[in-house]
């Protein structure tokens, strides 16, 4: 039988209550995975969200105390944004492959000593970034490197949701913790643009603070690539009251248009016709999970979403901070 990897879950929040569910699901599929501890500084939640099945996982409140677990193959860092950094590179100097939420850090400077920790003690380190394993995006990938509609001509990504007000002590709407709905909500559709498109010539954004202290709330921002094609991407989660969480996009190619709605995803054919892709319904952090087990038990390299990527992702979102602060200023980014 093969032998399974096994996983510490740091951070049993939002998020990592639904990695949890994820790899339940996978264990229950047969997956070679196994969720073996949850730590989190609140274990009073654990417990009562997985009930009896406490008894099942090794529980701490500190990372510290669950690294001395030499049998764990990989930490889940599902933390707040601001801790990232600290406990990625704490891990990776204990020997453990890590799988961390986005955005990767607050910075790139944080970025680039999580990376520098991941060669030094050579070990596996990936953010997850959940759109490049959701199946509308990965038909939309596709269909740009396949080039089977033709060339791209446009491109408009959207997200928008109710402000988090939910989060503990607000940290999500505190811009020093969280980077602010720029980095939180907006990095997901740059992360797609940076997938499909490679590396802007420049960027153009503008923005609006709404809540005290959480950066920009509201972002709309230009991608340019040095040909006609036009790509936009706006995010907002300032909607409050009983707004649905949107995540749409609409991409224009030569010869049809993919449409991103609540409601699915559509083709549309310039010669005529439309239709629904048949797409199995697997969340991104399935595919994520199951991804990043296997690249571990293969010894192989991230291919998905390699860290220099994701390091990219975030200088693009500073050059994209920059350009807000000189009123849509088109910045040429820094990928240092
Ligand atoms: N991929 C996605 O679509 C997605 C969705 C939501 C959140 N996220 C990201 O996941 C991260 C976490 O977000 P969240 O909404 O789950 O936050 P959250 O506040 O709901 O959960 C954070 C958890 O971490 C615990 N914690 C805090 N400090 C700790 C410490 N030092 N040691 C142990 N436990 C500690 C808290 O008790 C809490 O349970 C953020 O970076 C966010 O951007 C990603």
């Amino acid at each position: 039988m093969m032998e399974k990897i096994k996983v510490g879950l740091l951070g049993f929040g939002g998020i990592g209550q639904a990695h949890y569910q994820h790899y339940q699901l996978l264990e229950k599929e047969g997956s070679p995975i196994q969720l073996q501890a949850i730590c989190d500084a609140n274990l009073e939640q654990v417990k009562r969200v997985i009930g009896g099945e406490h008894r099942e996982y090794d529980l701490y409140t500190k990372l510290t105390d669950m690294l001395r677990d030499d049998t764990l193959d990989y930490i889940d860092i599902c933390l707040p944004t601001y801790l990232h950094a600290e406990a990625s590179i704490e891990a990776l100097r204990h020997n453990k492959h890590v799988f961390c939420e986005k955005p990767m850090a607050l910075n790139s400077t944080e970025c680039q000593a999580m990376i520098k920790a991941a060669e030094d003690n050579n070990r596996l380190l990936m953010i997850a970034q959940c759109l490049r394993f959701m199946t509308y995006y990965r038909y939309l990938k596709d269909c740009v490197a396949s080039g089977r509609l033709g060339k791209v001509i446009s491109a408009d990504f959207f997200r928008g949701a109710n402000p988090p007000l939910y989060s503990a002590n607000r940290w999500m709407l505190d811009e020093r913790l969280s980077g602010g709905g720029l980095l939180d909500l907006h990095i997901h559709d740059v992360d797609m643009i940076y997938w499909l498109f490679g590396r802007p010539e420049w960027v153009s954004a503008v923005g609006q603070n709404v809540y005290e202290g959480s950066g920009y709330d509201v972002v709309s921002a230009h991608f340019g690539y040095g040909d006609q094609k036009v790509i936009h991407a706006a995010s907002d989660w300032s909607l409050e009251g009983d707004y649905e969480f949107q995540m749409t996009f609409r991409v224009n190619f030569e010869r049809g248009n993919l449409v991103l709605t609540n409601e699915g995803l559509k083709e549309n054919l310039r010669d005529g016709g439309s239709f629904i892709p048949d797409l199995d319904d697997r969340s991104g952090i399935y595919g994520e999970i199951k991804y990043f087990a296997d690249v571990i038990r293969r010894s192989a390299l991230i291919e998905t979403v390699p860290l220099a990527d994701s390091l990219s992702v975030i200088q693009l979102i500073e050059s994209e901070r920059a350009s807000i602060e000189q009123n849509g200023a088109k910045i040429k980014p820094g990928w240092n």
